[in-house]
């Protein structure tokens, strides 16, 4: 069942949207050599517990998942890229991050992931990244009003061939709002003109990933963290994005972040990309 969103409805998980950014903001912001991902997840718990807000990820038991979740924040490190258990890990220099979070505010809810490079960037490494990015604004450019699900999914492809890298559909998107996962399935991989039409109020977490070399995924023994099946790196980015008549509202934007850089020089995107 597809549940439109009212206006007021969509304000309301643009609050938790606002927060989901921050959140990311200041976990993009402490990422660096030397940290370990526990001390990013105590900082999220922090945050949300600061602000009231409702992790989405905490007792969360799925079936792609062992057990309940007992983190609020997903980490995953180089080849790791969905679902990351954050775990006893100290960042090391070129490592790629990929920080996923979802909270609710008085019961609405967002979802929003970005990729980072801790210390000296690879020139490959932040390619694959910004890939990921240009994927989502592509795809956030024709979710608009007329327009089918299969158009989403199309120009996240798109993009990932234009680059060279293969698309894994297993794994995608999906409508959110009263809950973190809702219909439809918003697939990474697909044809234009297909599926759903798109209408105001539908509410989607857009999330292309890329693996470098593989669209084929392993899942750790830890029974959480996904990586790609041939250990190639991995990047992730995702908002949350209200359908509404003027076209697409990005709930989880944030502050300074910058449309797809090009020809960016390698070097450190955490700390100025926050
Ligand atoms: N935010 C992830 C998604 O986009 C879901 C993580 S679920 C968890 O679908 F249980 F692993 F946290
Ligand atoms: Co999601």
């Amino acid at each position: 069942m597809i549940e439109l969103k009212t206006p007021a409805e969509i304000d309301r998980m643009r609050v938790a949207g606002r927060f989901v950014a921050e959140v990311l903001s200041e976990v993009g912001r402490l990422a660096d050599v030397g940290v370990n991902l526990l001390d990013l997840e105590h900082h999220a718990r922090g945050m949300i517990g600061r602000r009231g807000a409702d992790s989405c990820y905490w007792d969360y038991a799925p079936s792609f998942g062992r057990g309940p979740f007992r983190n609020v924040i997903c980490l995953a490190v180089n080849d790791a890229v969905l679902h990351g258990l954050p775990h006893d890990y100290t960042l090391r220099d070129g490592d790629v991050l990929t920080a996923d979070l979802a909270v609710g505010i008085g019961g609405w809810v967002a979802d929003s992931a970005r990729t980072v490079v801790v210390g000296t960037a690879a020139e490959e490494d932040l390619r694959l990244v910004r890939a990921t990015e240009e994927a989502l604004e592509a795809a956030i450019e024709v979710a608009r009003p007329g327009n089918r699900l299969g158009d989403i999914s199309a120009a996240i492809s798109a993009v990932a061939q234009d680059h060279g890298y293969p698309v894994n559909d297993e794994f995608g998107g999906h409508g959110i709002g009263r809950t973190m996962h809702e219909d439809p399935h918003v697939s990474n991989k697909g044809r234009a003109g297909r599926g759903l039409t798109l209408r105001p109020g539908l509410t989607l977490a857009i999330e292309p990933w890329f693996a470098r070399t593989t669209d084929k995924i392993v899942h750790d023994p830890d029974g959480w963290t996904i990586r790609s099946a041939d250990g190639s790196r991995a990047a992730h980015s995702e908002h949350t994005v209200a359908i509404t008549e003027d076209g697409p509202l990005v709930l989880t934007r944030r502050d300074s972040e910058e449309p797809v850089r090009r020809g960016r020089p390698a070097g450190r995107l955490s700390a100025r990309d926050a």
